[in-house]
């Protein structure tokens, strides 16, 4: 065995590190996808450092040259990566200083892998929120599309999965619109917690070197320098938070997937999704599954189980950087590829969704939709709603039995319930009467789904 220790940080030791503790404290094989990061972030340290007198302006020239080589290489597959060389902070700054040579060595004075790792953290997630911020844009935008054209749809609302009332699919689909929008706002929010600049906390109490922290906070696009030292190594905070913000929106897929794979079924037969975005059975000739909202609706499960690991890594660690937080980044990760992909398959399948008017009419005429129009017809008309409530209940009784609607019934046949009912009752009864009816700020009739996409519209540009 090579008496050789490790050339970032062996002078204390007087043996190598195990091959597989080596193998085992890696981070490399994870973390190299924030390379970009890492290269920006020092960049910034060295204009700062030079600023501050430490560096010469040559020897940042050359170490800026250096790193941008090195990120060339990176980009195109030529980098070689070392696990011996542990993580992505190490390996560049290794690379750099083989490329340029002693100058390379000088990059890290004032800064410790530890606030080096929080900046890219936060450098990632911050391009990464504001890519899915896009896609939930994109996303709400095919929503408010489709809801335009299906303003005057009319279909069973359900409670209890139970027909209802009569609501139009457009006023259905911008209930998903509302969902997005929140968990809109929550990224949003979570972005200005994510974009806080750790950089010159250094290991955990700061330097002595005289460094501009606010300088290099600007440069990389943060909002301010983090307030203070053991704080900003340390806490992961913020990548919970992403975590939690992409597990509720995680379940507001779930809950649209649910209904697209209900209403895709047979039984329902109300949309139609386009065979791109289906497969086949194997075995069963005659399938066509609804693979994309089936999958996106199990997916949620790791989006929930990271939450959790990211809470149980940080749960009672003691001030400040331990090692545990090298944990943070898969999790991390996989909740961005997992949202990303989510929300693209989403966004692509939307626009597509084509509606079976006639079938989800068809199921709005059945299951006495419009039994509440009636009551409130009665009530209207002076009949107290709780002995309304009774006499529709009981026509609907009647209905069941004669396997006929309330629309279906004659005039006669009503008004054996109550005197109440005349000629007129029918203007209610109609599905178009009910959904029409139902015209405030938020309601289902369809001149107020058009309001709503006007607004949704307004909204999705002022962003
Ligand atoms: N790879 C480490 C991580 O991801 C970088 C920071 C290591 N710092 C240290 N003092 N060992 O957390």
């Amino acid at each position: 065995m090579s008496k050789e220790t490790n050339q970032q940080w062996g002078g204390r030791f007087s043996e190598p590190t195990d091959a597989f503790v080596a193998r085992f404290t890696a981070s490399i094989n994870f973390d190299q996808r924030m390379y970009r990061q890492d290269i920006q972030g020092s960049v910034a340290h060295a204009k700062m450092l030079t600023k501050a007198g430490v560096l010469t302006v040559g020897e940042c020239a050359e170490i800026e040259q250096g790193l941008s080589d090195i990120q060339a290489e990176i980009e195109s597959g030529r980098f070689e990566w070392s696990i011996a060389l542990e993580d992505i902070h190490m390996n560049i700054e290794a690379a750099l200083t083989k490329k340029i040579g002693a100058t390379g060595k000088k990059l890290h004075t004032g800064r410790s892998r530890n606030d080096q790792v929080a900046t890219d953290i936060r450098l990632y997630l911050r391009d990464e929120i504001d890519n899915i911020l896009l896609e939930i844009t994109r996303l709400q935008q095919g929503l408010l599309t489709l809801a335009q054209g299906e303003a005057d749809t009319i279909m069973p609302g359900f409670t209890h999965l139970q027909t209802a009332q009569p609501v139009t699919f457009g006023h259905h689909l911008l209930a998903w619109f509302e969902m997005l929008s929140r968990d809109y706002e929550r990224y949003v929010d979570t972005r200005k917690r994510v974009n806080v600049s750790p950089l010159g906390a250094a290991a955990l109490a700061g330097t002595t070197y005289p460094i501009d922290r606010q300088m290099t906070s600007d440069l990389l696009g943060f909002d301010r320098p983090a307030e203070n030292s053991l704080d900003a190594v340390s806490d992961r905070d913020f990548a919970i938070e992403f975590c939690a913000t992409s597990s509720i929106l995680a379940m507001h897929l779930t809950r649209m997937s649910e209904e697209l794979v209900l209403w895709a079924s047979a039984q329902f037969n109300f949309v139609n999704l386009p065979d791109r975005f289906c497969t086949g059975s194997s075995i069963m000739p005659q399938k066509k599954n609804p693979d994309v909202p089936e999958l996106v609706r199990g997916k949620s499960g790791r989006v929930y189980g990271h939450l959790m690991s990211l809470l149980t890594l940080m749960k009672s660690q003691p001030l400040a950087y331990n090692k545990d937080n090298q944990e943070d980044k898969e999790p991390l990760f996989d909740t961005i590829d997992t949202i990303k992909g989510c929300l693209r398959a989403y966004a692509d399948m939307v626009p597509a969704l084509e509606s079976k008017k006639q079938q989800m009419r068809e199921a709005a005429l059945r299951g006495f939709s419009t039994a509440t129009d009636l009551a409130d017809y009665l009530t209207r008309g002076g009949m107290p709603f709780r002995d309304a409530h009774e006499v529709v209940g009981k026509s609907v009784a009647y209905g069941i039995q004669q396997n006929k609607d309330l629309a279906e019934m004659s005039l006669a046949e009503l008004q054996v319930f109550s005197a109440d009912i005349k000629a007129d009752v029918f203007e209610v009864l109609t599905l178009e009467g009910s959904v029409a009816a139902r015209d405030h700020i938020g309601g289902t009739a369809p001149n107020q789904v058009r309001a709503a996409v006007k607004r949704g519209e307004k909204l999705l540009a002022s962003r």
